[in-house]
């Protein structure tokens, strides 16, 4: 099954991908973390997207899509996998669906996972992040045991650059200006699907898992 996962930043696309990723087998696809690989590597690649993200900007369609790219053909037709936080755009997605026909495949489900924005900011800006592996912690929602600690690894945790309140809400209004119409995109193929992400975590969760008919 190849899914893409659809919402506004912080409606909870990481959290839910990496629980869909251990129920179902599938491979996580994330363009947000290759470009912050690619910054941490200080690469060609990462020193042009890191002014756009840290500004929260989106970061060129031809780059994002050069790293999806060379992710999906690893993919194979067996095992399916999960888009997170592509595509961003209509030209992201058109250029998707060139590169998936040319290799017989197919988007099965477009999952919309619709938040409020008073919920999205009070996420955002209490987000940490394990340095070491990469762990997602809330400071409110979802501490660690020991605070600035990863529970899993012991790693120290961070903030993202892109989280503090000002970016927050200029990401919101890029996800308003240019992410928002894919609702309707994908909502004319049939295949998109909407769930409340304003619940709990397993509630949200609860909801994805029906969403897909159990599976
Ligand atoms: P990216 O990394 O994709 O960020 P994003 O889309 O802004 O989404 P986030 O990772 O911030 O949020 P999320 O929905 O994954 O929420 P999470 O599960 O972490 O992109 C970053 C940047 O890279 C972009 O701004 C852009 O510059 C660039 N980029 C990436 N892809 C691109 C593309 N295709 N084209 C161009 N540029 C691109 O949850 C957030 C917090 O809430 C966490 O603390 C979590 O613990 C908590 N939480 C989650 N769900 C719940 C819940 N149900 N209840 C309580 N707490 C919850």
């Amino acid at each position: 099954m190849n899914i893409i996962l659809l919402g506004a930043p912080g409606a909870g696309k990481g959290t839910h991908s990496e629980m869909l990723v251990k129920d179902l087998g599938l491979r996580h696809i994330s363009t947000g973390d290759l470009l912050r690989e690619e910054v941490k590597k200080a690469s060609p690649v990462g020193l042009e997207a890191k002014g756009y993200m840290d500004k929260g900007a989106l970061v060129p369609d031809a780059v994002v899509m050069k790293l999806l790219a060379e992710a999906i053909s690893g993919t194979g037709k067996s095992g399916g996998f999960l888009l997170d936080g592509f595509p961003r755009n209509e030209s992201q997605a058109e250029m998707l669906e060139k590169e998936l026909s040319s290799a017989g495949i197919s988007i099965d489900r477009v999952l919309y996972l619709n938040v409020s924005e008073a919920v999205v900011i009070k996420r955002l800006t209490g987000r940490r992040i394990c340095k070491n592996c990469a762990a997602v912690y809330h400071v409110v929602n979802m501490p660690s045991r020991k605070e600035g600690i990863c529970d899993k690894c012991g790693g120290t945790l961070y903030q993202r650059p892109d989280d503090t309140s000002g970016t927050v809400l200029r990401r919101l209004d890029v996800y308003r200006k240019e992410t928002e119409g894919l609702i309707n995109y994908y909502k004319a193929k049939r295949i998109l699907k909407e769930v409340n992400a304003d619940l709990s975590r397993d509630d949200t969760y609860a909801l994805i898992r029906e969403s897909l008919g159990g599976k």
